[in-house]
């Protein structure tokens, strides 16, 4: 759905961020701008700052940073268009939707958002004032020892045993037959109508931002022959494979926590609230999709996925496991007893022995696997081969090459087996994948390792990438903070380095997005500033733009001195700062065509192709010395 750019504009125009946020979080002054806790990391001492001037975040711990809209999105894991909404209320701004046509399909949304939060308010009415709903309904959770606060948090109903009563109850409101057929209450077969949900307790399903979408309702007795849960079907506004339950009870304590539990049931989820565990999420029975990593993944990068201790059951959830990994999240596993699920053994053992269960028993996925696989292999050879092929996949997956190589050696440790072999394993997966990936023309998530092993030495292409980057930094930095200075013969710094980058290609996406920016402005003749992009509506763009603007000398309690002479001697001599930048990035950039240059010579090749990679040596090794030169540095 799309709100119309009027709406966004007075949303925008509305905004103190420090309003905003502080319906979050508790300000306090400190010179021109606002301090706090940081929500996003887990500190003690703020190094949150919001300025109010500048109307944007920024944290000096863990680098979070930007506008209202952003953090609205950020703390509350919603999309901008959410946020905006939430603002436009906070603000009483009203929301103009955009097209005719989503329009039309937003307000089919909402007459289902409205449905079914009327169900819901239904069944916990039921739940609670209607006698069979107290007799049986409540009577069920609390011999579940379901603790009152938390059938209230969770909004937790009843469903009476009756073919209709939903369904006249919603008629008598005024709802079609037809909305709530769509919503996935009523069942309509041979011109009967009834209620999907008959003589259940039911567990509302709620998306990030606290809406009901779906349901599920569980059966009371356990011997008959229906399904234990019955689960509203998939609708417009309710994709099983996207929702997580409780994640919207659960999101502040899984950013507070930074990690996220994984269990597998509606229960389960209620009975680490009970046990104080409130950074808790269920699947709902089904392995996890994309969809709902992601959805952690917005709120942290660290889940514990709780089984249940039936080892056929664990088998088939490892290779799920690797998706987790690939989108990289740190996944650690408990195994709980055998025959129990998290709500039994909470029960058993009680609330301290739980939540220590919990904490003692999280190991690594990656070596909980390979435990687990060795074992099963034990002495025979074709099964440990294959054990250590799938061990050595899980790992090749995780983007971070660090944490590739810490996790390489531990199960080399492990199992026993030499580092190299399980590194050339690795290496051999990579490369494979890579290629796959360039054959399906897609852009590689391990370009860079793929290029460092081709390369053969691999530490200088490291280490030149890095300072091709913050000297491209560097450029955009001076760019936005001083394009419109005079430097020598009056010339303007933005036209001077414009032209003297003007045959550099910038590697770095997010710089060279807002060169590209700059650039398209320029020739409808603005010269953007560091507001221009403070305040543009492309997240990533403001996002770099205050990352690069904003003085971290500004922590310091003297930062105003701080920043008066940094700031003053850059200003004194731009000309020479932003020329040694500029031919510091040239320096930098001929080196790594002279690395790739002689990794291409290191391949067996025609003499006429090895002739003219040499001449290309010999000509790219001129340049980098008589750069060199101009920058003073002697280059052998
Ligand atoms: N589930 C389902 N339909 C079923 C069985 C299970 O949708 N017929 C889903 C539910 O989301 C359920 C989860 O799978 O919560 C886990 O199933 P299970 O462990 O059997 O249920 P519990 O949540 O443990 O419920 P209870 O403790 O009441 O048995
Ligand atoms: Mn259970």
């Amino acid at each position: 759905m799309s709100i119309s750019q009027e709406t966004i504009q007075a949303v925008q125009s509305s905004i103190h961020i420090e309003e905003v946020i502080a319906d979050f979080l508790t300000l306090k002054k400190k010179g021109q701008n606002l301090w706090a806790c940081c929500p996003f990391h887990q500190e003690r001492t703020p190094s949150f700052s919001v300025s109010p001037a500048k109307g944007f975040y920024k944290c000096f711990g863990c680098d979070a940073a930007g506008d209202a809209i952003t953090f609205v999105r950020e703390i509350e894991g919603i999309s901008f268009i959410e946020a905006v909404k939430y603002l436009a209320n906070k603000y009483r701004i009203d929301i103009q939707e955009s097209e005719p046509h989503t329009q039309q399909v937003q307000q089919e949304k909402d007459s289902l958002y409205i449905l079914l939060n009327l169900a819901k308010e239904y069944y916990v009415s039921t739940l609670w004032g209607h006698p069979e709903g107290q007799t049986i309904g409540l009577n069920y959770f609390k011999e579940r020892n379901f603790a009152e606060p938390f059938i209230k948090k969770f909004e937790l109903g009843y469903s009476l045993d009756a073919w209709e009563a939903f369904c006249q109850f919603a008629k008598n409101k005024g709802y079609k037959e037809t909305l709530l057929e769509k919503a996935g209450l009523i069942i309509q077969k041979e011109h009967k109508t009834y209620d999907r949900f008959r003589g259940r307790v039911i567990f509302p399903i709620h998306n990030v931002s606290g809406k009901v979408i779906a349901v599920g309702a569980r059966m009371l007795n356990a011997d008959s022959k229906q399904p234990k849960y019955i689960n509203s079907p998939e609708t417009d506004i309710y994709r099983k494979s996207d929702a997580l339950y409780g994640i919207f009870q659960a999101k502040h304590q899984i950013r507070q926590e930074d990690s996220c539990y994984l269990v597998e049931g509606y229960t389960d989820v209620i009975s680490l609230h009970m046990a104080g565990i409130a950074n808790v999420v269920a699947s709902s029975g089904t392995s996890l999709t994309e969809e709902q990593i992601q959805l952690i993944g917005r709120f942290t990068k660290h889940i514990t996925i709780v089984f249940d201790g039936d080892p056929a059951g664990i088998k088939a959830s490892l290779r799920g496991i690797d998706m987790v990994l690939e989108k990289g999240l740190n996944v650690k596993i408990v195994l709980l007893p055998e025959g129990e699920d998290p709500d039994s053994y909470a029960l058993k053992v009680g609330t301290t022995a739980f939540q220590h269960y919990l904490k003692a028993q999280a190991q690594d996925f990656i070596t909980f696997k390979a435990t687990l696989l060795m074992q099963s292999a034990q002495e025979d050879p074709i099964r440990k081969a294959g054990a250590i092929r799938e061990i050595v996949q899980s790992i090749a997956v995780i983007p971070d090459a660090v944490k590739r190589a810490v996790l390489t050696q531990q199960c080399s440790k492990l199992l026993g087996i030499d580092e190299a072999v399980l590194n050339a394993e690795q290496n051999k997966l990579i490369f494979q994948k890579e290629q796959e990936q360039r054959r399906r023309g897609e852009r590689s998530l391990h370009a860079h390792t793929a290029s460092m092993m081709l390369a053969s030495k691999s530490e200088p292409g490291h280490k030149l990438e890095d300072s091709i980057k913050a000297y491209e930094r560097e450029s955009i930095r001076m760019l936005l903070s001083y394009g419109n200075a005079p430097i020598e013969d009056e010339k303007l710094l933005y036209s001077y380095l414009l032209q003297e980058l003007e045959e550099v290609h910038f590697r770095t996406p997010e710089y060279r997005k807002i060169m590209e920016h700059f650039q398209h402005q320029l020739d409808r003749g603005n010269v953007a500033d560091a507001t221009y992009f403070i305040q543009h509506q492309d997240e990533a763009m403001r996002k770099t733009a205050i990352d690069l603007t904003a003085s971290p000398y500004e922590v310091s309690d003297h930062w105003e001195e701080q920043h008066q002479i940094y700031t003053a001697k850059e200003e004194d001599d731009l000309h020479q700062t932003v020329f040694k930048n500029i031919l510091r990035l040239k320096l930098r950039l001929i080196q790594q065509l002279i690395e790739e240059n002689r990794a291409g010579l290191q391949n067996k090749l025609e003499p006429e192709e090895e002739d003219k990679l040499l001449q290309i040596h010999t000509a790219l090794k001129q340049s980098e010395t008589s750069i060199a030169h101009q920058l003073g540095i002697v280059i052998w």
